[in-house]
């Protein structure tokens, strides 16, 4: 059956990376939650929803649907909306700077939430978010909160962004992941803090390997 392992943490952390091969390793189900905020919040800049009215948002709620799909190829578990597979639209810095506004909405987090517990009914699952060891899996065998300098978590996203637009600029990266970090952590509903159960990872100076060794370590003390 296996656990459930959580990872929670600041913005461009390395959460995903982290969380992809452990499962990977593991053999588990990975899911991105944040991939499911990004999700809603491209439904309601594509169909000009109003997400400040309550009526609008659960109105435009029902006519979504989130599925993830394992794609061989790839080797990665990516996210569709209504059908389609929108694993790379929801990487843009344009969904990046709204998905904060829409990710602190009651309705909106409500509605994920209960997706995200059920994606976890089987357990063998890792989750990453902000949440995901406090709210949505407050019983996880493994909650694991990642940290790392902001210098750092800039310039990763930075590489990474670039890639794909190089008219992109560090201060633009920088201000988004100021402002999520400041949103994310002082919403009403679930901001994102460390479960007083989860193990804090600093990552400024861990490869992929050390980090992923890290994690394996405190594994290996529940089996
Ligand atoms: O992990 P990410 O950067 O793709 O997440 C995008 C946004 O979604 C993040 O700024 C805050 C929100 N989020 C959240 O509120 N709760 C989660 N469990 C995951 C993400």
């Amino acid at each position: 059956m296996g656990f459930i392992i959580t990872i929670d943490g600041w913005s461009a952390c390395g959460k995903s990376t982290l969380a992809k091969a452990l499962a990977k390793k593991l053999g588990y189900a990975y899911i991105d939650s944040g991939a499911m905020y990004r999700a809603i919040t491209l439904y309601f800049l594509r169909n000009h929803v109003d997400w400040t009215e309550a009526k609008e948002v659960k109105q435009a709620l029902k006519d979504i649907t989130i599925e993830f799909h394992f794609n061989d190829k790839t080797q990665q578990s990516e996210i569709y909306l209504n059908g389609e597979n929108i694993e790379y639209v929801i990487r843009d810095l344009v969904i990046a700077e709204k998905v904060s506004d829409v990710a602190a909405i009651k309705e909106v987090r409500t509605f994920a939430v209960a997706q995200q517990q059920k994606l976890g009914v089987k357990k063998g699952i890792v989750m990453d978010g902000r949440d995901i060891g406090t709210t949505v899996f407050p019983s996880a065998e493994l909650k694991i909160f990642m940290v790392a300098d902001e210098r750092v978590r800039v310039e990763r996203r930075f590489k990474e962004l670039f890639e794909k637009n190089p008219n992109i600029t560090i201060e633009e990266i920088k201000t988004n992941v100021e402002l999520r970090d400041y949103i994310d952590s002082h919403r009403e509903v679930s901001p994102l803090r460390k479960a007083d159960d989860a193990i804090e990872l600093d990552n400024t100076n861990l490869t992929e390997k050390e980090q992923l060794d890290f994690a394996l370590q405190l594994l290996k003390k529940l089996v």
